[in-house]
């Protein structure tokens, strides 16, 4: 046997190096390099460009706009992560921790879509048959069309998908999959890549739709190189708390639609079951009468979302106090506390802040800052809000509270749950009528907005 070569390549980039070194020179990240054996692929397939020679470039205009067909899953939470449902010949990443329920959420696309009359060929390299079977036998995912492989050799696979010719493909994990005629182990960067673009030529060849399942590390990236996230057409993070049992899918990167939509499940006895109305349960355990929680109108996509904002200030004797958050970005929250010292005289030097978004939610957009000015000042001065208030707008830096997107629908929302008051921008307010039932307070300042919320 020929003597293998060995190079470095880097797990996030793929930049390729003949020899070691500490900094990967193509993005610059530390201890990346990873040694590898130099694979001697055999091109018996074009590597890339299936298509080309066969197709010419055309102007614009004579181009067909025919909407691509769309597979509604049966999981209307998934259809709206992707964007209206599954488009024939895409290729998606799903990504996770471990445990979190990424094998729960295929198997039970798979069963819905099996039950449109579609086949299904769920190729699991991390669980036997028998254990595939118990669980779908759990979640009362048993189906004729749904079709399951215990392999890892990718050839394998490739021959299976040949007899089975499904519609609908899972490979359950693109870590655990080798390609026989790449030297490198499962899971090495040269292994992912290559069974990788197989995947794609055989998704994109046959019009089948793929999911490649994919681990992800403790620093949040999914294992393996950066380059898997570029080849693919969507890469969807299935992520979630462990002691809770909700659970958010989250798209950060698709071809087919926008990125902003997240799904939301909770995870059941019986597999998951999607949350139609997540206010109601973002809401559920939220204290009433308490200094320091209020409730914000925040959108998700295109969906408004109610969710506690929490804040704790207490004071310290550490001459840096702390300033913790999560579920709000730390800049605005060193924004808003600028804020409030600044402009409402509140000192915050010898307090520590943290500020909570209940429920594994993250506010990214500035309509959480009123929020968080109200929650902060509410427990600053130890006074409770009232528990029927929602509050949003963006704060800015003179204390001014600014205009945010789609007021009508995070009004309708809080109309929808019960609240009988929303403190809001002015400027929001124009151009449409409040429904029924709830009292908007208008405002201009920070200092209007918490006279509102606290006394
Ligand atoms: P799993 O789908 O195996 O996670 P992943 O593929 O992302 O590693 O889910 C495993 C967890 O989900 C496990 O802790 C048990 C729990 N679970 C339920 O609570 N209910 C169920 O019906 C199923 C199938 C799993
Ligand atoms: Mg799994």
């Amino acid at each position: 046997m020929a003597k293998l070569k060995i190079k470095f390549v880097c797990t996030e980039c793929g930049t390729e190096s003949p020899k070691w070194m500490g900094k990967c020179p193509g993005c610059g990240s530390w201890n990346t390099m990873t040694e590898e054996a130099e694979t001697p692929v055999k091109a018996q397939v074009p590597r890339s460009g299936l298509l080309r020679g066969k197709e010419k470039a055309k102007s614009i205009i004579d181009i067909e706009s025919e909407r691509e067909a769309r597979v509604t899953t049966g999981l209307a939470e998934l259809n709206r992560v992707l964007g209206g449902g599954l488009v024939p010949g895409s290729l998606l990443l799903v990504g996770g921790d471990p445990g979190i329920g990424k094998s729960t959420l295929l198997l039970q696309t798979s069963h819905a879509l099996t039950k449109q009359g579609l086949k299904v060929l769920y190729v699991s390299g991390e669980e036997s048959v028998r254990q595939t079977k118990l669980r779908a036998d759990r979640l009362g995912a048993l189906s004729s069309g749904l079709f399951v492989l215990c392999e890892t050799n990718l050839d394998l696979i490739d021959e299976a998908i040949g007899e089975v010719r499904p519609d609908f493909l899972v490979i359950d994990s693109i870590q655990t999959v080798y390609r026989p005629d790449v030297a490198s182990a499962p899971g090495s960067v040269a292994q992912v890549r290559e069974c990788t673009a197989q995947f794609m030529r055989i998704a994109k060849g046959n019009g089948i739709a793929t999911v490649l399942v994919g681990h992800v590390t403790k620093e949040g990236a999914i294992a393996g190189p950066r380059l898997l996230e570029h080849m693919v057409d969507c890469v969807l993070y299935f992520e979630g708390e462990r002691h809770h049992s909700y659970r958010l899918l989250r798209a950060v990167k698709n071809r087919f639609g926008s990125t902003n939509e997240i799904g939301i499940f909770d995870m059941t006895e019986n597999g998951l079951r999607e949350v139609a109305n997540p206010s109601e349960l973002f809401l559920s355990e939220r204290p009433l009468g308490v200094s320091g929680s209020t409730v914000v109108a925040s959108m998700e996509g295109t969906r408004p979302v109610l969710v506690e904002l929490q804040a704790l200030v207490a004071p310290t004797h550490f001459p840096s106090p702390r300033r913790m958050s999560s579920g709000l970005d730390h800049h605005r929250m060193s924004l808003v506390i600028a804020v409030l010292e600044k402009r409402m005289g509140m000192f915050f030097q010898n307090q520590d802040a943290y500020v909570n978004v209940a429920g594994g939610v993250r506010l990214d957009e500035p309509a959480a800052d009123l929020a968080a000015a109200v929650s902060l000042a509410s427990s600053f001065k130890d006074l409770p809000t009232r528990p029927y208030d929602v509050v949003f707008g963006e704060v800015g830096l003179t204390g001014e509270v600014r205009a945010v997107s789609r007021a009508e629908q995070r009004v309708k929302e809080a109309v929808k749950l019960g609240f009988k008051r929303v403190i809001l921008p002015e400027l929001s307010v124009k151009g449409w009528q409040p429904p029924a039932g709830i009292e908007l307070i208008a405002v201009r300042t920070v200092a209007e907005a918490l006279k509102a919320a606290l006394e």
